[in-house]
């Protein structure tokens, strides 16, 4: 039986850690997979999941079955974060919108999906290069890929093709993927005068927007980053949004990730829902809940709220400045480091080509993606010049 399979590489992605792991030289960097680390090189649990974690050790008393939906204090307690106070100017109608916990950003993601195939939806239209798993997930849910570019040669975001690609949509069987702030993995996000042009279209053309939001308050702060996400749900009947809290919350290994769906009155909110339990009681039957409950006791209390906010200051900030260090590099070779600068959240992408890329590792012993992403938070005052000076080495 099992000869007939066709074996399947690696994910490139997560290969790269055993890569990095396997490697025996100390001065070694990665900058492979997506984590947070601090100037020490270190990706430690938030201060304030200890804190929760404590108080959930001394609480919990049962670990019986929630159910597919997960704990729905978690998931209503990130609500106004990712959608906005309900009183605020062009607020999102948090009424029509309901969620679920999911196993992880990629939980919510194939959540959406797969309840917008079961809608009708037939062709996921997204950006190039994305997240590489986006692709896997739709190809996974048995959809249609339909491509566009994100990013201009000049290192922008590319807006008339995301527009072009919405007016080219059939809104009875497309939706459209973008990424809610800090893109994977180019750092390119669009501004907010952007996002204003695209949630009118998306309104305009009745396209089912699909809006991954996996690094909220990495970028800009946690209300900033969520500027394209209201936006566009305050702009349109229907949106899917999937959510993940493995970064700003640094849980990464515990999967901890939401899926919410806004849909046009309470009837289809309750369908979408049953589906949505549907498609979890089959898939996962439901979510992990030990970082979720964590995360819902800080969210629910606010000193260690404030104690998360101020970590997460402290990670954007310390990412702001490796920007600004790469952005005094100007520029190496074809690399255009003050755009790397202007750029957002754990990643950037560099132009180097597979060779290049495979001389930073064998020789220099620094680890990035095929696609030449960086994750900015591998680099630090002990290994920043290093870095720079191989770039220098391999381009040259
Ligand atoms: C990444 O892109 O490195 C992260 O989102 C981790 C992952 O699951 O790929």
């Amino acid at each position: 039986m099992f000869e007939n399979l066709v074996a399947q590489p690696a994910d490139a992605l997560l290969n790269l850690i055993k890569l990095h792991n396997a490697d025996p030289r100390v001065d070694k960097i990665d900058l492979g997979v997506g984590v947070y680390r601090t100037g020490q090189g270190d990706t430690p649990v938030f201060a304030a999941i200890k804190q929760a974690e404590a108080k959930l050790l001394a609480t919990q008393d049962s670990k019986a079955y929630l159910g597919p939906e997960g704990d729905m204090g978690f998931v209503h307690a990130l609500k106004p974060y990712i959608f906005g106070a309900k009183d605020s100017d062009g607020a999102v109608n948090m009424a029509r919108i309901e969620g679920m916990q999911a196993p992880g950003g990629t939980g919510g993601v194939r959540l959406a999906i797969d309840l917008a195939r079961r809608a009708g939806i037939k062709r996921v239209w997204m950006g190039t290069p994305s997240w590489p798993n986006h692709a896997q997930i739709v190809a996974a849910s048995g959809l249609e890929l339909k491509t566009f570019s994100h990013m201009t040669n000049a290192g922008t975001a590319d807006l008339d093709a995301l527009l072009g690609a919405l007016r080219d949509s059939d809104p009875a069987t497309d939706a459209v993927l973008l990424h809610g702030c800090c893109h994977n993995p180019t750092g390119v996000d669009y501004t907010p005068a952007q996002w204003d042009q695209i949630a009118a279209l998306f309104g305009e053309t009745g396209v089912l927007p699909i809006l991954d939001l996996a690094y909220q308050g990495l970028g800009h702060g946690m209300e900033e980053d969520a500027y394209g996400v209201r936006k566009v749900c305050a702009a349109v009947p229907e949106a899917l949004i999937a959510y993940s809290c493995d970064k700003n919350f640094g849980m990464y290994r515990d999967r901890v990730g939401a899926f919410y769906v806004m849909t046009r009155d309470g009837a289809d909110l309750e369908k979408a829902l049953s589906n949505g339990a549907a498609i979890a009681r089959a898939s996962w039957s439901m979510p992990p809940d030990h970082g979720a409950a964590a995360v819902r006791l800080i969210l629910e209390d606010a000193a260690m709220t404030a104690v998360w906010l101020d970590e997460l200051d402290t990670m954007r900030a310390r990412m702001r400045q490796v920007r600004e260090r790469l952005a005094a590099a100007g520029r190496i070779g074809p690399i255009d480091m003050v755009a790397v600068g202007a750029q957002s959240g754990l990643f950037s992408m560099l132009p180097l080509n597979a060779e290049q890329i495979m001389t930073l590792r064998s020789k220099h012993g620094i680890y990035m993606a095929g696609s030449g992403r960086i994750n900015i938070a591998g680099l630090t005052v002990g290994n920043i010049e290093a870095f720079i000076g191989a770039l220098a080495d391999v381009t040259a």
